[in-house]
């Protein structure tokens, strides 16, 4: 990082415009004053326009209590060391500072009276319209003070016909879409579960500055809170004319004591803007997602695996292993990944309540060990992957024997147990811990650096509030501090361990965040495979995740989380539109199952690059309640788009909307080719040319059956559709 240009306030004082490709934030600081913001949009405006029309504001970015806004909720609150409350900030520097591809513009405030600094970071990326924001307070003084609150920012919204649209779910059933209009009072999106984050509530929402929320139109800004962590966003309506919105870390039970010189950094706030609706704003996130370090995966293909958990669960021994990688390469995948259930000596892993932590390979089940294991993977020629949960422990465990203090809980009482009646969460804040947690993956990838892929799930929250490790007066730090260790411990694995993929699993998707994965390649996006209610999963999901990141399994029916049975092509249909694998035991598939899945599987490999790294186009919600899904990948020069359609449920003389295609060129020409076709006749379309504005304006009519065989008939109707322009 290279600092540009430093003035102090008494050098400077005005406006300035933190700018992306498209967008623009302008703050401004005056004498005496606290930083103030006075716009968030296009960065056609000027601020001169922006005030002789009032269309300007002037709000606090960190409301600070006490002093500023009183009517606003602070987003920082400081306990002095003589125990006053109240912070009086006002500018006293400015910097800009080139880093990488990201201009950072760095605003530091003073309080009037004591001896505390709050620098405002803006660090505005020059490729892709995100701006992310975050706070660093620092103690001056000569005596402690206490943190009790610390956003990482706050956004003023005028109000209007404003919606939220945010993310609610649970343990296999995450990421349903909720869309709300922004009524007077507080609405509070928050999380408690202190290890995972995004089961409940997840940390991303966006706001439709127009009304109801469109996918193509309209203001729309979106917001991620990068943090693994407890958190809290806050949208308070008041009648001000404004809607203020705060997110941050979760103060409950956080209070952060800083000790002289020291300082404490909030995590990110990336935002950004986009005009063309909630599709804009994904495609925002995405890009940004795959091009600045916040997915570790980048641009870099996803493989097709088989992962063993719903095919065997614990059943693994080396015969079935060897088996699933045979199964697989016969398929045309690239990669098996052997799931929970291979570990522990004393305590045999043979359910899930036990031998957590006892990270030694179960020489019951397979005798030959990972090398074993590599030997059969690289006879069968694919990659192998492993299933590890490095955080967490079990009661019954050689590792708890050994250190029964290495487990979070409060001094002096007795430990809350999770699955299986004894799972325990590691207390990261520990070093030794960290150290142990890291020799987990060293070990492995040291000894097998074969090993091209980790499944590092989190299957626990923090049941118990304590630390065994922290001073009695620093308990509420846990929460912190515990992800503030599991971030350093993803760095200290990616600075040894760059090429390794690692799965982002947390009983499913609960830990998709944009805090863990700039170390993490993909995340699991829950337990539940079932095709239909992934529809729904991984529409959510992409609202701020790209397709790359998801990854997206074709399992066995009666789907193990639904008991419902969907037709082999349309689990395979959704699978598709993420990064395809498969979670199903292949031997227990009729030769006709195996004969359609690789030729998915080979047809994936031709369209992956438009699904993971192409633009999303959401063009039908499953939440618009007539029973379709329609969403498109188009590629960044426009010559090549994949196009999915899934009906929802099967209906006598029901009739759904035709579907018109977005994000292609109106003048180029485009073949169409159906993937993954069943009909006994092709469709209409089929080798057909249409124009991009034939196709945007009037769409394709699909069929609301299959043309199968009477005996293969059911009620379950997809398409795929490659389109390839001329
Ligand atoms: C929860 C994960 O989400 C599953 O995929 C599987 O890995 C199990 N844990 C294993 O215990």
């Amino acid at each position: 990082m290279f600092v540009l240009l430093t003035m102090s306030i008494a050098a400077w004082e005005g406006n300035v415009s933190i700018e992306t490709p498209q967008t623009q934030i302008i703050l401004h600081a005056k004498e005496g004053q606290d930083l103030r913001m006075a716009y968030y949009g296009l960065r056609t405006a000027t601020l001169g326009e922006l005030k002789a029309s009032g269309c300007d504001f002037d709000f606090s970015v960190l409301p600070a209590f006490g002093t500023v806004d009183m009517v606003q909720l602070p987003a920082i609150q400081v306990q002095h060391s003589d125990g006053d409350l109240n912070l009086e900030l006002q500018v006293v520097n400015y910097e800009l500072q080139k880093e990488g591809k990201a201009d950072v513009h760095l605003f530091t405030m003073q309080d009037k009276l004591m001896p505390v600094t709050v620098k405002t970071f803006y660090k505005a990326y020059r490729e892709v319209d995100v701006i992310e924001t975050w706070t660093e307070i620092v103690n001056g003084g000569k005596r402690a003070i206490t943190l009790k609150r610390f956003d990482s920012g706050h956004l003023p919204l005028r109000q209007g016909d404003v919606w939220l649209t945010h993310l609610h779910g649970d343990w296999a059933a995450e990421t349903n879409v909720v869309q709300e209009p922004l009524t007077l009072g507080c609405k509070v999106i928050r999380n408690t579960d202190g290890a995972r984050n995004a089961h409940i509530d997840a940390p991303e929402v966006m706001f439709s500055l127009d009304g109801h929320p469109s996918e193509n139109h309209g203001r729309t800004i979106g917001a991620a809170l990068c943090w693994s962590g407890n958190y809290e966003l806050r949208i308070n309506t008041l009648l001000n004319k404004f809607h203020h919105f705060y997110a941050g870390i979760d103060p409950q039970s956080s209070e952060y004591v800083l000790d002289p010189k020291e300082s404490f950094a909030t995590p990110h706030l990336a935002l950004t803007y986009s005009e063309q609706g909630m599709g804009g704003v994904s495609r925002n996130f995405h890009r940004w997602a795959r091009t600045q370090g916040k997915l570790h995966r980048g641009n870099g293909v996803g493989d097709i695996l088989l992962n063993s958990w719903e095919g065997l669960y614990f059943d693994i021994n080396e015969e079935r292993m060897l088996q699933m990688m045979d199964d697989i390469k016969q398929l045309g995948g690239e990669l098996f990944v052997m799931d929970d259930g291979w570990f522990g000596d004393k305590y045999p892993r043979d359910i899930d309540n036990s031998s957590l932590g006892d990270w030694v390979v179960d020489t019951r089940k397979l005798p030959d060990g990972i090398p074993g294991l590599l030997r059969d993977a690289k006879k069968n020629g694919v990659k192998f992957g492993i299933w590890i949960e490095p955080e967490m422990a079990n009661t019954v465990s050689e590792l708890y024997e050994a250190h029964p203090d290495w487990i979070i809980k409060a001094p002096g009482r007795e430990p809350v147990q999770g699955r299986g009646g004894t799972q325990v969460v590691l207390d990261l804040t520990n070093p030794k811990v960290q150290d142990f947690a890291f020799s987990i993956f060293d070990n492995l990838l040291s000894n097998y650096p074969e090993i091209a892929y980790i499944k590092w799930d989190a299957n626990a929250p923090v049941m118990n509030h304590g630390s065994q490790y922290l001073p009695m007066d620093e308990q509420s730090h846990l929460y912190i501090k515990y992800h503030e260790a599991l971030i350093q411990l993803c760095q200290r694995i990616r600075a040894k361990y760059p090429d390794v993929i690692i799965q982002d699993c947390a009983s499913g998707g609960g830990r998709a965040n944009y805090g863990l994965l700039p170390y993490f390649d993909e995340f699991w996006v829950s337990d539940n495979t079932d095709g239909l209610q992934r529809i729904y999963m991984q529409w959510g999901t992409s609202y701020f995740f790209p397709a790359i990141a998801m990854a997206s399994h074709i399992s066995a029916v009666p789907n193990h989380a639904v008991f419902r049975t969907t037709s082999l092509k349309y689990r395979c249909d959704v699978a598709m539109s993420g990064r395809l694998g498969m979670e199903i035991q292949p031997k227990n598939m009729t030769d006709d199952e195996k004969a359609f899945c690789r030729q998915v599987i080979s047809d994936y490999k031709r369209v992956r690059p438009v699904i993971q790294f192409g633009d999303l186009y959401r063009l039908h919600s499953p939440y618009a309640g007539d029973n379709l899904a329609s969403l498109m990948y188009v590629s960044k020069d426009k010559q090549q788009a994949v196009f999915f359609w899934w009906k929802l449920e099967t209906l006598k003389n029901q009739h759904v909307p035709r579907i018109k295609m977005a994000g292609l060129d109106p003048d180029k020409y485009y073949t169409v080719r159906e993937l993954n076709r069943i009909d006994n006749k092709p469709l209409p379309c089929e080798g057909k040319s249409y124009s991009g504005a034939f196709l945007m304006q009037t769409g394709l009519e699909m069929p609301y059956t299959h043309d199968v065989d009477y005996n293969k008939l059911n009620d379950w109707a997809s398409r795929v559709l490659q389109l390839t322009a001329e």
